[in-house]
């Protein structure tokens, strides 16, 4: 790519064998700086890389005064020679390794304090905040503008795959009303009505809808979206989604429009073929040999329903869960029983730390097992427990007793463990669709809410139950992707019946006149001709981390928030004027806990 002429003929990470002799002007960041006896080295950096600039006897010495004077960072101007470097001086690292710059004349074009926060380093080890504070600074750094050139081209395959089969980019609003997708709302008051406010949108949801029953058939964007919710290390508090709706279509197109963008992305960014069809797999035999809705299919270990074996043995705990309708599950973890005593106390905690009780283990010997499970295992009653994991000599099994809700989360986290305390996690990439989805799921409190989001249409057959008030076994026609037991992204068919619709709201205790209130302009729009139609959200930063192995979500975007969804860098979220309160008829009232420091102003 050319340079503009005015400021820079090449870019530093452009020049090679093929310029030697040219007289060009670079700009840059002065990365390195040697002094070897009145011969003066710099390393000129630039997003496109980095080339030596010298000024030795040939240079004018006022170049060299300057070259000599740099600190780290300044940002300067170079008019040279591009020259070889001499046999022995060659870089073979540095694309720009064969040649150097002989500077002819150098200008400081802005300074840069001599004491950085931390060096512009590639292997940096710098506490994670304090790069977020000097974002700009660690951008500067090989391997995250790496990450961000990626992002760049991973967005542009994206854009091109559809753009290609005629989608539509919308943008849809920022400021807007609620759309519930199971996170709270971040608010923004109105100054022109105050008392009211807009919802920033959680998801382009609805407005994705309303581009169907607006006729534009095919829609995509590349969306903010911001949620309120407790962060986890896979969350951010504004994210980026590929959004994307079509008409007239069934869950087969939504797969294959969906696994066409994946493919295609993975082609065009890292080279590398993906297999289609993506796997399929029903959300209950997710569960069931999962213990998850986002399954790592990596793990070669399946868990075991142990009610009816587990149950014969005479162990209290055993008897006592199932007694309660509660699960016995488990599963052999093959030459698991190699793992040490520490090892195993680490799969017990990692149920602990996952809600459960605690697991129950033993270890399987060529002439019956050891551990705290083996004294149940004794006689016919424990050949048949063993039988009934396929558990073999050399094996540990690990069991779970809990109510299911517990159990659920607790085999999903130990066989997590083990698979990584046994080194079974595969390599290849496993991409997988889970389907038929429930409607609903019930909460610890027994409420029960939208498994999707209320936009979800049940299943044709279940309609009748749903309209009778059925809450349990409806099922819903959502999907997910999962990569690598990550839940990549999200969507489903949607219902288009205005009066499907209010069903839906009333089974999730949303009354007719309040979703009129909150979902008036959906529900008015399908009074005009609204087409049936599904769509999908890929969560891009989780996707994106995952394709270019960064060690967070963070490291994919530009200026990430905190945990505590804090942004180191500019310090929002901040007060603000009194002034700008009563503008907007607002007066805080805080409690002394929750005031803000005075000089966190700014
Ligand atoms: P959903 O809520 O499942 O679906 O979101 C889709 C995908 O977005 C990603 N995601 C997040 N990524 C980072 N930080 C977060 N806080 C966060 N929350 C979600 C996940 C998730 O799978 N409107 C529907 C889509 C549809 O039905 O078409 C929706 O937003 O990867």
């Amino acid at each position: 790519m050319s340079a503009s002429a005015a400021w820079r003929t090449h870019r530093c990470g452009d020049l090679r064998a093929g310029n030697i002799g040219e007289s060009v002007t670079l700009c840059g960041w002065a990365a390195n700086r040697r002094d070897h006896g009145g011969v003066f080295f710099v390393d000129l950096r630039d997003r496109a890389g980095i080339v030596q600039l010298i000024a030795d006897e040939d240079a004018p010495a006022e170049a060299g005064q300057i070259m000599g004077g740099l600190s780290a960072e300044d940002v300067i101007q170079v008019q040279g020679k591009v020259r070889p470097r001499i046999t022995g001086q060659k870089n073979e690292d540095r694309a720009t390794g064969e040649v150097e710059v002989l500077v002819e004349s150098v200008r400081v074009l802005s300074h840069s304090e001599p004491k950085l926060p931390f060096q512009v380093l590639d292997d940096l080890d710098a506490p994670e905040t304090l790069r977020m504070k000097h974002r700009y600074l660690d951008l500067r750094r090989t391997p995250m503008k790496q990450l961000m050139e990626l992002r760049s081209r991973a967005n542009h395959s994206i854009r091109t795959t559809l753009q290609e089969r005629d989608f539509l980019e919308v943008e849809t609003p920022m400021l807007t009303r609620s759309t519930p997708e199971g996170a709270r709302d971040y608010l923004v008051p109105s100054r022109v009505k105050p008392g009211s406010w807009y919802a920033l949108p959680q998801s382009p949801q609805v407005f994705k809808q309303l581009c169907m029953v607006g006729g534009l058939d095919r829609y995509f964007q590349i969306a903010r979206c911001m949620r309120d919710e407790d962060l986890r290390a896979d969350r951010q508090p504004e994210f980026t989604q590929l959004d994307l709706e079509m008409s007239f279509v069934t869950e087969e197109d939504v797969y294959a429009l969906v696994e066409d963008v994946v493919v295609a992305l993975y082609q065009d960014v890292l080279g590398r073929e993906i297999a289609q069809p993506f796997e399929r797999m029903p959300y209950t035999e997710a569960i069931e040999k999962y213990a998850s809705d986002k399954p790592d299919l990596r793990i070669p270990i399946e868990i075991v329903d142990l009610a009816g074996p587990g149950g014969q043995l005479g162990f209290v705990v055993y008897d006592k869960v199932l007694e309660r309708g509660g699960w016995v599950r488990g599963f052999r973890v093959p030459a698991g029983a190699s793992l040490s005593r520490k090892q195993i106390d680490s799969i017990e905690q990692s149920a602990k730390d996952a809600g459960a009780g605690g697991a129950a283990w033993c270890k399987v010997t060529a002439d019956g097992s050891t551990g705290p499970l083996s004294r149940f295992l004794e006689g016919d009653p424990g050949q048949a427990f063993l039988a009934a994991l396929g558990a073999e000599s050399g094996d540990l099994v690990v069991t779970i007793a809990d109510s299911p809700r517990r159990a659920l989360v607790a085999l999903d986290a130990v066989r997590r463990k083990a698979a990584e305390l046994t080194d079974m996690v595969g390599e290849a990439d496993r991409l997988v669709w889970i389907t038929e989805f429930p409607l609903f799921e019930e909460s610890d409190e027994g409420e029960w809410h939208p498994a999707h989001h209320p936009f979800t249409s049940p299943v044709l057959e279940d309609v009748d139950a749903l309209a009778a008030g059925q809450k349990e076994g409806v099922r819903s026609r959502a999907y997910d992707l999962v990569l690598n037991g990550v839940e990549l992204g999200s969507g489903s068919i949607r219902i288009h019946d205005r009066d499907l619709q209010q069903t839906l709201f009333s089974a999730i205790g949303i009354p007719p006149a309040e979703a009129q209130v909150r979902f008036t302009h959906l529900l008015e729009a399908f009074r005009y001709g609204a087409p049936p139609h599904g769509g999908f959200a890929i969560g891009l930063d989780r996707l994106y981390a995952e394709m270019f192995e960064a060690e967070s979500i963070r490291d994919v975007i530009a200026f990430p928030k905190t945990a505590s969804a804090m942004c180191p860098l500019t310090e929002a979220p901040a007060p603000v004027d009194d002034e700008q309160l009563s503008e907007l008829g607002l007066a805080l009232d805080l409690q002394e806990a929750d005031a803000p420091e005075p000089n966190s102003s700014h």
